[in-house]
Formats: C-alpha cells, sequence, structure tokens
C-alpha cells in the first residue's frame, strides 16, 4: 500500500508542468542560454543583470504616436518579423502601432518600483516583472497598440480588429501572444493581449496549434531536446 501510494505520488509529480509559481520568485535559476530565440524568461528563470542583446536595432514601424518610431529596439530578426508583421497587418487593413521593445535591466527596475509604489508589490507582481525576469530584457518582445486605443496598452486590445488580427497571425510571423487569458496561474502574469514574443515561426506555429503557453512548449519540445 506504502508503495503504491509512493508510486501515485511519483506519477503526479511527473505529471505536474513545470511551471513558475506566480506567488513567488523562490528558486530562481539564471538562464543559460540567453542568445537563443526560445530563451525562457519568467519569474523562475532569470537574466543577469548584464545580459544585453548584442544584435539590438531600432524598429522601423509606426510609434504610439503614429510617428516613425525612433527608439523602440529588438534584435535584429525580431526586428525584420516586426516590420513583416506590421506591414502584412497594414496589407489587410490594420494599423499597429508599437509601445516599448528592448528595456535593460536597470530601467525595468524603474518600471517595477513605480507599479510597486502605485499599484502594491502584490498587484505589481501579476503585471511587471520584476528586474531580471522580463521578456523585454532579452530584445524580443514588443508591446503593439492601435489607434481606436489612442496608441495605449489597454486590456480591450485583445477585442479591438488589430488584437484579434494578432492573435490569428502573429504566429505567421514567429511572435507569440505571451500572456494569453485565463492562463496567469501557469505563466505568472496577467492577460496581455498586447505583448509578442519572438520565439520562431516554427514554434510559433505549434504553440497556435496546440493551444499552448511557452511554458509548456519548453517542457513538450525543448526539454525533450536537451
Ligand atoms: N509586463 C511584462 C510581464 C513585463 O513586465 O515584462
Ligand atoms: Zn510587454
Amino acid at each position: 500500500m506504502k508503495h503504491l501510494i509512493q508510486v501515485m505520488a511519483a506519477i503526479v509529480f511527473l505529471a505536474a508542468p513545470p511551471v513558475p509559481n506566480p506567488e513567488n520568485y523562490e528558486n530562481v535559476q539564471l538562464v543559460d542560454c540567453v542568445d537563443s530565440y526560445q530563451v525562457l524568461v519568467n519569474k523562475q528563470y532569470a537574466l543577469s543583470p548584464e545580459d544585453a542583446p548584442k544584435d539590438l536595432r531600432v524598429v522601423q514601424v509606426l510609434d504610439s504616436t503614429r510617428n516613425l518610431n525612433l527608439t523602440i529596439k529588438l534584435r535584429s530578426r525580431a526586428a525584420d518579423m516586426a516590420e513583416q508583421l506590421f506591414l502584412a497587418a497594414a496589407n489587410e487593413g490594420h494599423e499597429l502601432l508599437a509601445v516599448s521593445g528592448y528595456r535593460g535591466y536597470m530601467h525595468q527596475k524603474d518600471l517595477y518600483e513605480y507599479y510597486v509604489h502605485e499599484h502594491g508589490k502584490k498587484e505589481a507582481d501579476r503585471f511587471s516583472a520584476r528586474p531580471g525576469h522580463s521578456e523585454h530584457q532579452t530584445g524580443l518582445a514588443i508591446d503593439v497598440s492601435c489607434l481606436s486605443l489612442d496608441g495605449k496598452i489597454d486590456n480591450k486590445f485583445g477585442e479591438t480588429p488589430e488584437g484579434a488580427w494578432l492573435i490569428e497571425n502573429a504566429p505567421r510571423f514567429g511572435f507569440i501572444i505571451r500572456y494569453p487569458q485565463d492562463r496567469e496561474a501557469e505563466t505568472g502574469f496577467k492577460y496581455e493581449p498586447w505583448h509578442l514574443r519572438y520565439v520562431g515561426i516554427a514554434p510559433a506555429l505549434i504553440m497556435q496549434q496546440n493551444n499552448w503557453i511557452f511554458e509548456e512548449y519548453v517542457d513538450h519540445i525543448l526539454a525533450k531536446e536537451r
């Protein structure tokens, strides 16, 4: 009987996906593949303060004020694909606006501390990553909005024609909606229809087909390859 309970406990343990605990940042590990387009950064896996991509460049798209963006940067390949994505959206009648791209460790620290001051730590931890834990530090994440929302970050973005177009089409360009609705317990963050993460076309399409969050993709595909 004792043996049976041990076996059942082991099965339950093995079946549990290795998702971060949204409540805390315990057992944090540093990521060891910072240059990979499939680098996993979340509440459990962190970048170090020195980690900064070497191939950042300005993304040639419109910014939130509808002017040509001069400051928002992504890693070169992600920037190429973001430009293609914005162009494809425009060709189908959807004007996307870029709001935020690469953010260094200290920038994220300031931002997080501002949100903690404004909303308290518990609430801030639901939508703002602590320094070292933001995908924006990878240079692979970009926040987007549209004209009807005045170029602002807003939950309503998911229901705009632009947001709906992205859910359907972003994976074709290698981007995923990293923090989907109703997955906070697994991703550690509230729904962010505006936060696109570049992972590469094949991984993004696999995630879309399986309705997987990135943690599930890493668990099912990448962990098995290693
Ligand atoms: N808003 C996302 C989780 C970040 O701060 O990177
Ligand atoms: Zn973001």
